[in-house]
């Protein structure tokens, strides 16, 4: 299973950017603990990180074909990016959005949410530890994928 995590704008900030909202830790402190729990669970997994919103969709558009899932912050583009929401719908890979912060508690702004509407799931305001939740889920995502396929297969075969 292979799984690629994609960073919007301002996150390779993190550990600098207002702490009081994003805490200390930095991305790739982050990554290294996601690429721990990857190893232990038998993922493959890439890292993304880009401030650009083309990037972000040529590296959605890229996922097709090549990966099982993939964990989203799409960060301020958020709430403003139609152009994400249509790479996500158009790949159809299962897409795990985090949010670092709680987004709903948050400006008014941050309540719009482009990217939501086209993910699996949204996991929001549980700190970089939402990293880890989106890929406990996405392992429960891949089983029941699994699952699914082959029951489909065990029915074909009755036929
Ligand atoms: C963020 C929330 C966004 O509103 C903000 O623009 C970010 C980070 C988060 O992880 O909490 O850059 O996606």
């Amino acid at each position: 299973m292979k799984i690629v995590v994609i960073q919007g704008p301002n996150l390779n900030m993190l550990g600098i950017r207002e702490q009081q909202v994003y805490g200390p830790m930095k991305l790739e402190q982050i990554h290294a603990q996601m690429k721990e729990f990857a190893g232990q669970n038998g993922m493959e997994i890439e890292f993304f990180q880009s401030n650009l919103e083309g990037e972000l969709v040529d590296k959605i558009q890229e996922c097709y074909g090549e990966v099982n899932g993939i964990i989203l912050n799409a960060a301020a583009y958020t709430h403003t990016s139609i152009a994400i929401r249509d790479a996500i719908a158009a790949v159809a890979i299962p897409t795990i959005e985090v949010h670092i912060s709680n987004i709903h508690r948050r400006e008014e702004f941050r309540k719009e949410n482009m990217i939501a509407p086209v993910c699996t799931s949204s996991i929001v305001g549980f700190g970089p530890f939402g990293y880890h939740l989106a890929m406990t889920g996405m392992l429960q995502i891949m089983g029941e994928v699994k699952a699914a396929q082959e029951a489909q297969a065990a029915a074909q075969a009755a036929k």
